[in-house]
Formats: C-alpha cells, sequence, structure tokens
C-alpha cells in the first residue's frame, strides 16, 4: 500500500452520514491541535498500544531519512488511553492530509471517562503501509529519533511533548517512557 493515505481515506467511510464525529488521539494529536473542535474528552480504547514503529517522511523526517512517530498495535486486553474530538466532517480534510504518510482512518469504540462508549474514528498506521518501520529495541529507537527531523520539527520534540502530554493525563505508557528515558540517559534530548 503506497504511504500517501489521502485518496484511501476519501472512501473509507461516509462522514456526512455521522451525527456526531469523535476523533481518537493517541499521538501528535494529543498535543499538536491544529484543527478547530466541539468538544475534547479524555477516554480510550481497547485492544491498541501506542509503539514508535511508523515511519514519518513528512513531519518529522524525511523520505531519505524518516523519523519515527507512533501508531498503535494490536493487543488483547490492553486499553490506550489519549484525548477524543468532537470535529465536523470537513476536518478531515485537514486531518486526511495530516496523517497521510501511511495511517488509515478506522471505525472504534471509544469509552469516555463516565463509561460512555461512543462510535469514533482513530488512525493507525498499520504494518502494510510503505513508511511502516516496525519494532526496535527503545534505546534503537531513542537514538533514530535523535538523528531525525523534518518540516515540522525535531524528532525528538515529537517524543518528548508526547511524553509530557501523557504524564500531564496521568497516562502510564510503558514503551513512549522508556524510549524517553533511553532519550535522556544518552544526553541527547538538549542538543
Ligand atoms: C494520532 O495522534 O492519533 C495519530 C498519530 C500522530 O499523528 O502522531
Amino acid at each position: 500500500m503506497s504511504h500517501n493515505t489521502i485518496a484511501i481515506n476519501q472512501t473509507r467511510q461516509d462522514l456526512t452520514s455521522y451525527d456526531e464525529i469523535w476523533l481518537f488521539g493517541y499521538g501528535s494529536l494529543i498535543h499538536k491541535v491544529d484543527f478547530p473542535y466541539i468538544a475534547k474528552a479524555f477516554s480510550s480504547i481497547a485492544g491498541w498500544e501506542r509503539r514508535f514503529w511508523q515511519g514519518s517522511h513528512d513531519h518529522r523526517g524525511t523520505p531519505k531519512s524518516p523519523g519515527r512517530v507512533v501508531t498503535l498495535i494490536p493487543s488483547e486486553g490492553s486499553t490506550c488511553f489519549g484525548m477524543s474530538y468532537q470535529v465536523t466532517h470537513d476536518v478531515f480534510e485537514h486531518l486526511d492530509h495530516r496523517e497521510k504518510n501511511g495511517y488509515l482512518r478506522f471505525e472504534v469504540n471509544i469509552e469516555f471517562e463516565d463509561g460512555e462508549v461512543k462510535a469514533g474514528l482513530v488512525y493507525i498506521a498499520a504494518e502494510d503501509n510503505a513508511a511502516y518501520l516496525g519494532p526496535a529495541s527503545e534505546q534503537a529507537i531513542a537514538e533514530h529519533i535523535h538523528n531525525c527531523r523534518g518540516p515540522s520539527g525535531e524528532n525528538k520534540e515529537y517524543l518528548l511533548d508526547l511524553a509530557v502530554a501523557l504524564r500531564s493525563l496521568e497516562v502510564d505508557d510503558l514503551h513512549v517512557f522508556a524510549v524517553e528515558a533511553a532519550l535522556k540517559e544518552m544526553g541527547l534530548q538538549n542538543e
């Protein structure tokens, strides 16, 4: 599958048929909110875990030197916590462009803090996309992140901002915090 998913995403759901659209964000969509929204709420989706396994050719790296950004991997029994946004369907024109590097929109059940569950959407970069990098040790991921930058800035800024945002939401993400710790241990975060 091509890593540019704009055209594919436009055919995946008929967004005009939704009365209310909720988008679940688990990576940069938590802390880099460059789109209008009607409401936002801390929430979770069951059966998924964050991993720095997706390549970024367009934001935190380049085609020659892709950065590493998060995607979700299926994980039975796990819960991924993040931030959901209620948006209008036209906002997806911007979001599909922003998330075009391998991410497809999937329908998912989002659980809110009061226990209510609503159907929503989430962008996931699955392992069959051309920009997928896959697993590596957390040390290797930290070193990779240190060496990359792209049009949206330093790759390490993406990691450090995500870790700060997760901590402020009181989300304990062992993988993200291990990559952050490896980066900090190398003394690389301030260079
Ligand atoms: C997300 O944040 O929900 C998708 C991945 C990203 O843009 O970092």
